[in-house]
């Protein structure tokens, strides 16, 4: 979980290459983990935060290791995401990759959507450190049980359950 106060950044640059290392103090990301600049600058200015008024599909899911947890939201249109949205309590790491995971949603069709990977995910945020490749479950997860939440709203199945452990 991520205590965005009380925190200090070090920035080290090498020739060509720029790294940036959020030390924590408490409760913030539980230790000193390396970012590249892309992850921490979603963490510090995520996009599509918040949560949705009637959404048409919800995931939650949550990770008993650490704690954390997430919630995603999607709007529908002609089988396309036209709005998504994201809340969680959790490390730098789940809220960079929730953030890109919304942008790698939107506007897609939900087949698409719902192929989106973790792995794709640590891709186009340009790498993520190995222990925190876990994180990138949380939002890629969300994802597909938002769509399988509005997928059993449109066949009037009683409502699925919308909340995993990963
Ligand atoms: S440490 Fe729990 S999601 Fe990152």
């Amino acid at each position: 979980m991520t205590i965005i106060m009380n925190w200090t950044m070090k920035i080290t640059t090498s020739p060509g290459n720029s790294i940036i290392s959020g030390i924590g103090f408490g409760s913030f990301d539980r230790g000193n983990r390396v970012y590249n600049k892309k992850v921490m600058e979603l963490f510090t200015n995520p996009k599509n935060v918040g949560e949705m008024e009637n959404p048409d599909g919800v995931g939650r899911v949550g990770n008993p290791k650490c704690g954390d947890m997430m919630e995603l939201y999607i709007r529908v249109k002609d089988g396309i995401i036209t709005e998504i949205k994201f809340k969680t309590f959790g490390c730098a790491a789940a809220i960079a990759t929730s953030s890109m995971v919304t942008e790698m949603a939107k506007g897609k069709n939900l087949e698409e959507a719902g192929c989106i990977t973790k792995q794709q995910v640590a891709d186009e945020l340009e790498g993520l450190p190995p222990l925190k490749m876990h994180c990138s479950n949380l939002a890629a997860d969300a994802l597909k049980l938002a769509i399988e939440d509005y997928r059993s709203k449109q066949a009037g199945e009683p409502q699925a359950d919308t909340s995993e452990e990963v």
